[in-house]
């Protein structure tokens, strides 16, 4: 089989650069072209194999035409954007031959941060990929990502026996990038800056409102997996419904992350405490205002908890990188310099 052809959006980002730069080192045969807006300064000198298609995910046009010369799309960027998304669709579903897309999405689909009774509090329900599938495909509207993957539905309803689609579905996620641009994830880098404004980590309620975590190296395996699954031709991995991702390795509750990052932020003397704050939820509701939605409350006060039932029954799936504890220092000491 010749090796894949294979086209890759935000891979200027922290997951999307991540996934680029894992292709790369672990299938430097594959044939990769990226879509960038802003070409970093050296990106042809640290992947000269890589080829660029200059465009932005209103490049429609660009877009269809470059994924029609390609197997495999792997889509990554900002996930609730329609227009590449309906653009990478028409483009593959022209093509006479089998297409494979893997698209990121990500938990916030799966959090109950609209339920008011569960804010700062432990909600007992753990989604399943496997069992959950149908309710999870079945998410109301309003939902974050919720936009796209119900268009990724429609496209695997009408088009599955070309149009192989897998959703990447990972939960808040860790570690340090490798890719050619933005290298740090996006919940500490939030934290720290709400921290300032109140001088100290913090909680809602009784702070026992949990989240699923994963590094980024670990999720990498599931997504060079599904790659080599779709060069393969599909066999390998599930697609459509039943290529559906969650990534999970392990779980932290608001008021733990907050314990431990006072007392981080303490011995860097950042902060004068070494314990978190107890903040009221409406004080917490008001951080990381966003198109009239609280993310604050999403981040600090909601449960998303979720388990990677399909990669461990299809890849024997587990955690090989550090645990969120033991690269915390790392995490914190970065976003303070985010
Ligand atoms: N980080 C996490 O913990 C996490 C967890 C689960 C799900 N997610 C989801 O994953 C997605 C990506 O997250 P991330 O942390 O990798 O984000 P990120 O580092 O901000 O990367 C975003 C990427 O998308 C590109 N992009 C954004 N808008 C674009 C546009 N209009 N045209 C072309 N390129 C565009 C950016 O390009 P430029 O460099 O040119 O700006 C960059 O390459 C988000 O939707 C997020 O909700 C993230």
């Amino acid at each position: 089989m010749p090796p894949p052809r294979i086209f890759v959006t935000g891979a200027t980002g922290y997951i999307g650069g991540t996934v680029l730069d894992s292709l790369v080192t672990r299938h430097p045969e594959y044939s990769i072209t990226v879509l960038l807006r802003n070409v970093p300064e050296r990106f042809a000198e640290q992947y000269p194999n890589v080829r660029i298609v200059h465009g932005d995910y209103d490049s429609a046009d660009v877009i269809i035409d470059a994924v029609s010369k390609v197997d495999i799309v792997i889509h990554n960027g900002n996930s609730d954007r329609e227009p590449s998304l309906n653009a990478i669709v028409e483009g593959l579903v022209g093509k006479e031959e089998t297409s494979f897309l893997i698209h990121l999405s990500g938990t916030g689909v799966l959090s109950d941060w609209r339920e008011a009774k569960y804010h700062g509090k432990l909600n007992p329900k753990i989604w399943s990929d496997i069992d959950d599938i149908d309710e999870i495909w079945s998410r109301p509207g309003g939902e974050l990502h919720r936009n796209t993957e119900k268009i990724l539905q429609a496209a695997s309803k009408k088009h599955g026996d070309k149009l192989k689609i897998a959703v990447m579905c990972p939960p808040d996620i860790y570690g340090r990038g490798h890719g050619p641009g933005r290298r740090r994830s996006a919940y500490f880098p939030f934290f720290w800056k709400d921290i300032m404004t109140v001088g100290a980590p913090f909680y809602a309620e009784d702070g026992a409102n949990t989240r699923s975590f994963v590094h980024i190296d670990d999720l990498m395996e599931i997504y060079l997996r599904v790659v080599e699954a779709a060069a393969a031709g599909g066999a390998g991995a599930g697609w459509g419904k039943e290529g559906y991702y969650f990534a999970t390795t392990q779980e932290a509750s608001q008021i733990d992350i907050a314990t431990a990052t006072a007392q981080v932020l303490r011995a860097r003397g950042a902060i004068q405490q070494d314990k978190p704050l107890r903040l009221p939820k409406e004080q917490v509701a008001g951080f990381i205002p966003y198109s009239g939605l609280s993310i604050g409350t999403y981040l600090y006060m909601s449960n998303s908890r979720t388990r990677a039932d399909r990669a461990h029954k299809l890849f024997e799936y587990h955690a090989r990188q550090s645990t969120l504890w033991e690269v915390l220092e790392t995490e914190i000491a970065d976003a303070l310099e985010y």
